[in-house]
């Protein structure tokens, strides 16, 4: 690299609908000097959504892509895709973004896109994952973060949060415990990622090289 040459950090792009809690973890650890990137850009479907306000009060530039506007689908993601791609970031970020993307949009972004998802995949991909997790008499639930691709929370995962569910525990109280390791597991793929460590190769989730398990890196919370 030549002198004068700067090194641009990895810019990222996140995609909200709601809260934005996942969001303002990134945001922290960024500040925080622990992961060495950029949010260029923070999208919401929602106009609503707590997380734009999270990113304006840093500076980091919103867009509003109101899912409603549009007549299909495709025409949603083309937009949303103009707004992305204009933006040239090394990683998309989907954090607590609740549409489905068609496959055309998931390859499009093949290898450079993360979600985070509240159960342990494979078991209760969608949504209520909390109240069906105790429905079932799991013993167990959590998060898990994943590579994106055409199957709707189905990716090849790269760390689980796991977490003990208690005889009494409510939906939202289970919800509240899983949204904390949320917080933990997903800064620290998106870490990985910018650090150029954690790669997608065919259907393997690589850290260092090496393939992960299939269920990813295990992050177990003693309760
Ligand atoms: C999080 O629990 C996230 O795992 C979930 O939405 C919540 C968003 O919270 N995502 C999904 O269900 C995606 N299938 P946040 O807006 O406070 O980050």
């Amino acid at each position: 690299m030549a002198a004068t040459e700067v090194q641009e950090k990895p810019q990222i792009v996140a995609l909200i609908s709601g809260g934005g809690s996942n969001l303002q973890a990134i945001i922290e650890h960024i500040a925080n000097g622990i992961i060495d990137a950029e949010i260029s850009l923070v999208i919401s479907n929602n106009p609503a959504a707590k997380g734009l306000e999270r990113a304006a009060a840093v500076g980091i530039p919103t867009a509003v892509v109101d899912h409603t506007e549009y007549d299909s689908r495709e025409s949603f993601e083309r937009e949303l895709k103009r707004h992305i791609d204009a933006a040239q970031p090394q990683l998309v970020v989907l954090a607590g973004f609740m549409r489905i993307l068609t496959p055309d949009f998931t390859n499009h972004y093949a290898g450079r896109m993360l979600n985070i998802h509240p159960s342990l995949l494979p078991e209760f991909k969608g949504v209520n994952t909390h109240a069906r997790a105790i429905a079932a008499n799991a013993s167990q639930h959590g998060a898990s973060v994943h590579f994106v691709t055409s199957e709707l929370d189905g990716g090849p995962l790269v760390i689980q949060a796991i977490v003990d569910i208690n005889q009494d525990d409510t939906a939202a109280g289970l919800a509240g415990r899983v949204l904390q390791q949320e917080h933990i597991i997903y800064p620290i793929a998106v870490k990985w990622f910018c650090e150029g460590r954690l790669s997608l190769d065919g259907n393997l989730v690589r850290l260092d090289k090496q393939p992960l398990p299939i269920q990813g890196i295990a992050h177990r919370v003693t309760s």
